[in-house]
């Protein structure tokens, strides 16, 4: 039976929740999850998300940093923004072509599907692991500079899958029209996508129900759905200078220092 997320994450009410909590859990574990008065989701995710950093405007997003996430009427199946129909949608890294992708995700459902539209999850820590089992150089080849590019059209950044960085992994992932391996990384990459889809789970969010994950860490994504569903999104940033300590993001990983030059020179040959 697959692993019920939602319960193992869940850390109560919005409301009662403490932001150092918080913290300390997305550094641990890179998720969390909770439930909150759908008639003030919105309120107290813009409020939490301000206690544990900086909240990250979006294109999309509403005055108070928020997006709604729901089908739009006029919407076409362009890439940036397949989040506004019902199609399915890969377990992505969000703004994963940007200079820095936002450190978190905060996500509550004020409107549930009628069918389908479950949220998809991926914890990348044990992918990366048992994508070693098979393939010892899999975090070296993806962690080469320069080795995947990320964007579409004419906005595209040459980055890598993996970063290792002060003992632990950013990851940088997606499948669709947004990415391109390149050829030293094409049968990592591949494996990869297998683990990916393998180790998927599912979670159906009710109404007040939310999760928020550490974005270098967790992939999301979610199912093809009918009805009108709306997600109430914010992307945000964990301050440096916050009271009650500072979590890392990233998963925690042991790399040897031998492994950690040859990753910090790219080597993939
Ligand atoms: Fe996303």
């Amino acid at each position: 039976m697959e692993r019920n997320v939602f319960d193992d994450a869940y850390l109560g009410d919005l409301s009662s929740i403490s932001p150092d909590k918080v913290i300390e859990n997305i550094s641990d574990f890179g998720i969390v999850t909770f439930s909150v008065d759908s008639g003030n989701a919105r309120h107290a995710l813009v409020g939490l998300a301000q206690a544990l950093g900086e909240i990250r405007s979006h294109p999309h997003s509403d005055r108070d940093g928020a997006t709604s996430i729901a089908p739009r009427r006029d919407n076409d199946l362009h890439p940036g923004r397949m989040g506004f129909t019902q199609e399915r949608l890969l377990p992505h890294t969000d703004a994963s072509s940007m200079a820095s992708p936002p450190d978190l995700l905060l996500n509550v459902c004020a409107t549930r599907a009628e069918h389908g539209g479950e949220t998809l999850l991926v914890d990348m820590r044990s992918v990366l692991t048992q994508a070693l089992k098979t393939n010892p150089v899999a975090l070296e080849r993806l962690s080469a500079p320069g080795t995947v590019i990320f964007g579409t059209g004419g906005f595209s950044r040459a980055s890598s899958v993996f970063a290792v960085r002060n003992g632990r992994i950013h990851v940088r992932f997606r499948q669709d029209e947004g990415v391109f391996f390149g050829a030293p990384v094409l049968k990592e990459a591949l494996e990869l996508i297998g683990l990916v889809d393998a180790m998927t789970v599912r979670m159906s969010l009710e109404e007040g129900q939310g999760y928020i994950v550490d974005n270098h860490w967790w992939l999301h994504g979610r199912a093809s759905f009918a009805g009108p569903r709306e997600i109430i999104r914010i992307l945000a940033d964990v301050r440096a200078d916050r009271s009650g300590g500072v979590g890392e993001t990233g998963f925690p990983w042991h790399v040897s220092s031998t492994a950690q030059e040859k990753i910090r020179v790219g080597t993939v040959g």
